[in-house]
């Protein structure tokens, strides 16, 4: 039995981020369960994690049990110990507060996939600590293009992932012949797209939107325009230009969920992009729903507990600030 990491150890993180892990377990048992019992055809397989963070996660919400949940790093690192052709992990884990490579997270990280994969797992495992940019460069040098890759992309602010990056790692096309005909592969994404910021910012900060979509302001501005004049909502517009760019590089439409906050507002969308037949239908028919229904037994009934949580929280800050202003030093000025 694994011992859960420290509080310390994990990344603070809100219950509705255990959307994004279990979309992203999900997938990768496709690659595990399925790929992986391919005999000799099954590929070798990399993964890049470009914000691995601490591999472990825990709740910073009141309501929420203080058991820690593993992250993506942990996550990949447990699925390439059960795919038979895993060639190699490489994990980013940057602080930009930190300020120096070396940082507490980074060594957690290493312990927890450590414990993980042992210490000598059957891949090459690599850490890296820069910003992402610097990060895919590295990254891209030494995967080999030519069999599937896998990179997670899960920042906390769309500053954090411009569109020149997606592109820049999605540019890696590889075109081989099958007896269908000619195939072109290109890098796996897992996405997370912060539409929550980028629904703010369209106003107060529209370079951010700039930056995450990679179109002039002209551009997206006036095709977010025509989609709310037709009915849609900001979010939903954002999604479908990010989602037809993606579309128009992969030949065929990412697979897209809204994650949920605890009290329902929606907090960014998930992009799974993939040009492999297979794996999409799989997602799309067998893991999808098992993912909605883990999703309503599993998940609902706790974030509901949060939210009536916070919601009594406040009413009782609304009664406690209430009762300061009928208090006696109020009274009569
Ligand atoms: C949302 S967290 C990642 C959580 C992680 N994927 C998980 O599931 O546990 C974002 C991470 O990106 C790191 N980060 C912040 N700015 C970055 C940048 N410019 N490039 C790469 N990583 C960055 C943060 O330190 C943080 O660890």
């Amino acid at each position: 039995m694994t011992e859960d990491p420290p509080p310390k150890d994990c990344e603070a993180s809100k219950w509705h981020s255990r959307q994004k892990h279990e979309f992203l377990s999900a997938y990768l048992s496709i690659w595990t369960d399925h790929v992986g019992r391919g005999g000799s055809s099954r590929p070798p397989l990399e993964v890049v994690d470009g914000f691995a963070a601490f591999g472990w996660c825990r709740s910073i919400e009141p309501g929420v049990s203080r058991t820690p949940w593993e992250g993506t790093a942990v996550i990949a690192a447990k699925a390439m110990v059960r795919y038979p052709a895993a060639k190699r992990l490489i994990l980013n884990s940057y602080d930009p507060s930190a300020g120096t490579p070396q940082s507490h997270q980074l060594e957690c990280l290493k312990r927890a996939i450590a414990k993980v994969a042992g210490a000598k797992p059957r891949f090459a495992v690599e850490y890296l600590a820069a910003p992402i940019e610097d990060a895919v460069a590295h990254a891209e040098r030494i995967v080999d293009f030519r069999y599937p890759t896998l990179w997670l992309l899960d920042p906390y602010s769309p500053e954090e992932l411009p569109w020149a990056t997606l592109e820049r790692i999605a540019s890696h096309s590889h075109t081989y012949g099958t007896k269908r005909g000619q195939e072109t592969r290109r890098p796996e994404m897992f996405i997370t797209l912060m539409t929550q910021a980028l629904q703010r910012n369209v106003d107060l900060r529209p370079g951010m939107i700039t930056s995450a979509l990679g179109l002039p302001e002209s551009d997206w501005r006036g095709r977010v325009r025509e989609m709310v004049d037709s009915g849609a909502n900001t979010r939903q517009a954002l999604i479908s230009i990010y989602g037809q760019k993606l579309r128009s590089i992969y030949d065929r439409p990412p697979i897209v969920i809204e994650v949920r906050g605890s009290g329902r507002n929606i907090i960014y969308a998930l992009f799974l992009c993939s040009n492999h037949d297979a794996g999409q239908f799989m997602m799309l028919v067998k893991k999808l729903p098992q993912y909605s229904s883990w999703q309503e037994h599993q998940w609902s009934p706790q974030a509901r507990r949060i939210s009536k949580d916070r919601k009594r929280q406040r009413r009782g800050r609304d009664s406690t600030f209430q009762a300061g202003l009928d208090s006696e030093l109020f009274k009569n000025g």
